[in-house]
């Protein structure tokens, strides 16, 4: 099958036509690989997919790990996370506000996961017909490209913090100042909280990683998760993260998704962040089925 690539005005975030995942040849599935290591993050419109067919994809990739919250996971195939703000029977089916921040996936992890894939299968629209909750995708390898050289030199070799429960602690802090908040999802975010500083301890990474496949350099960063540099006196440490985090996510390097129903959008967790705008809430539902492919400890 012939695909089209439509490229993105940004460096990531171009869009593969006429591609099915459920029925990939082995050359279209190499060829999409290639594609998705050179720009970070591409989107597959037009999928149909069952939950097996999504996962048969996925572990084409590589091997698949399970989410940390296991509440959020697909009971009758738990390597799938659910992102959705659905409540049915009084509990959260999914992860409603999954992505709030710019964040790398489970960089907070000693082996972050590779690369994500994300399957929409409902998107809230608004009155006009407009799709909601889009995502932002930010390319950190373009943004390491376009460093001035005494910055590159002033990063290269620091380390990075990465608290899972530092994450959630700030997203429970957030739903309660939320009136618009589900009362049952932040009673459940609270209690993931309290478990999250119990089991993730705290991990460092470089602050300049290098992609595992391309070799290009990567800066490595998370917003509310990264807390602090190794070595640095905190306010030091936040003012550098907070300037790098401006740059990465400055127009030049981001791509906005407005997602379709059937869109598959796959990302690597090095050279690419994301973030999702949570401008909906029920009864508009939001849908969405994420496999992760497991990493290996950064470099
Ligand atoms: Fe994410």
């Amino acid at each position: 099958m012939a695909f089209e690539i439509e490229y993105a005005k940004a460096p990531l975030g171009h869009k593969i036509h006429g591609l099915d995942l459920a029925h990939l040849k082995e050359d279209e599935f190499q060829q999409l690989k290639n594609i998705w290591n050179q720009y970070g993050v591409v989107v597959v419109t037009g999928q149909k997919l069952a939950a097996e067919q999504l996962l048969d994809f996925s572990r084409r990739l590589g091997a698949l790990e399970k989410f940390i919250i296991d509440a959020y996971n697909l009971p009758s195939n738990p390597e799938i996370f659910v992102v959705s703000n659905v409540i049915e029977n009084g509990k959260p089916i999914g992860m409603a506000d999954a992505g709030r921040m710019w964040h790398s996936d489970m960089c907070f992890r000693p082996e972050p996961s590779f690369g994500s894939v994300l399957y929409a299968l409902e998107v809230p629209l608004s009155d006009d017909g407009t799709p909601l909750g889009d995502t932002h995708f930010a390319s950190t390898a373009a943004a390491f490209d376009a460093l001035p050289a005494d910055l590159r030199e002033k990063i290269s070799g620091l380390r990075a913090v990465n608290s899972f429960s530092a994450r959630i602690a700030a997203a429970a802090e957030r739903g309660a100042k939320d009136a618009s908040m589900d009362p049952v999802a932040l009673d459940h975010l609270k209690a993931q909280r309290d478990k999250a500083k119990a089991e993730v301890p705290d991990v460092d990474h470089p602050l300049v990683r290098t992609h595992p496949v391309t070799g290009r350099k990567c800066l490595y960063l998370s917003e509310l998760i990264t807390s602090g540099i190794v070595g640095m006196p905190p306010e030091e440490g936040q003012a550098l993260l907070r300037q790098l985090m401006d740059h990465i996510t400055s127009d030049p390097f981001v791509y906005r998704h407005s997602w379709s129903v059937g869109d598959v959008v796959m990302w690597d967790n090095c050279s690419s962040m994301h973030y999702a705008i949570g401008d909906y809430q029920l009864p508009k539902r939001r849908l969405m089925y994420r496999t992760t492919i497991r990493g290996t400890r950064p470099v």
